[in-house]
């Protein structure tokens, strides 16, 4: 595991956009996997700026997103669908047709998650996931749980993620309660895995995932058990890291 301090936010989305366009550089038709939430938005400004100067070519890539919501159509501006046209998608030059986010809209879960789970492997996998991380410790919907979700699966909402969810919907009561998500297993197959987090509020949790005990209690204290992880942080989250690490 490598850690990348950043002084702030913008110089952490730089970094992590360098990182993401060495990988389109090196590969132009390699597969990202990609996030949502408010972490990754500068990243995405970053990316589009790049492919603006002309320094960056979306023409061959292909996306996975990591996770959906359960219900929601691709027009409502809180689906992860129309988050991701919305900052990254519609500003590049990437095909559509080479963009996938699970389809919220298909009531059949097990259906929809096998079709999505073997649309990656379809893909040849993941180069590059790009993962932010919840204040539970949570990664894509993966939640804290008993044991670690294998595959991409239907996740009930914690009341934390719905609180921590409801500044982006009119009520908590608008949050949807459910959520399709690649599972920890498919997380892990990526062949590189790139986490950024940003802020004070995270600190506590970066302590927790990256330097406390493996568990599905913490599910991204999973990624201390795989080979290629860059965590891009910026000093306040970093903040509470133990002194000897
Ligand atoms: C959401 C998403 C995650 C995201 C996390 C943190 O619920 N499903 O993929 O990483 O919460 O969000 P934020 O970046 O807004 O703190």
């Amino acid at each position: 595991m490598r850690i990348y301090e950043a002084e702030n936010y913008e110089e952490m989305s730089r970094k992590a956009a360098n990182i993401l366009a060495a990988q389109v550089i090196l590969k132009p038709d390699c597969v990202l996997g990609l996030a949502t939430g408010s972490t990754p938005i500068g990243t995405y400004d970053e990316l589009v700026a790049r492919c603006d100067s002309g320094d960056l070519d979306f023409s061959e890539v292909k996306t996975v997103n990591l996770d959906e919501y359960r219900g929601l159509t691709r027009d409502n501006d809180q689906s992860y669908y129309y988050f991701m046209h919305e900052h990254l998608f519609d500003r590049v030059n990437i095909d559509p047709a080479n963009t996938n986010v699970p389809d919220g809209t298909e009531p059949d879960a097990d259906k929809e998650c096998a079709r999505y789970e073997a649309l990656i492997d379809s893909m040849g996998g993941v180069d590059i996931q790009l993962l932010g991380l919840g204040h539970n410790g949570h990664i894509g919907f993966n939640e804290p749980d008993s044991s670690f979700a294998q595959t991409t699966h239907c996740v009930d909402l914690t009341e934390s993620t719905i609180e921590a969810n409801k500044r982006f919907f009119a009520s908590a009561d608008d949050v949807p309660r459910q959520a399709y998500t690649m599972g920890i297993g498919t997380i892990m197959k990526a062949k590189k895995i790139l986490l950024i987090v940003n802020g004070e509020a995270k600190a506590d949790i970066v302590a927790k995932a990256f330097f406390g005990p493996v568990t599905p209690e913490v599910p991204a204290s999973i990624l201390q058990l795989h080979p290629d992880v860059v965590i891009v942080a910026d000093k306040a989250a970093l903040s509470k890291v133990p002194e000897q690490a």
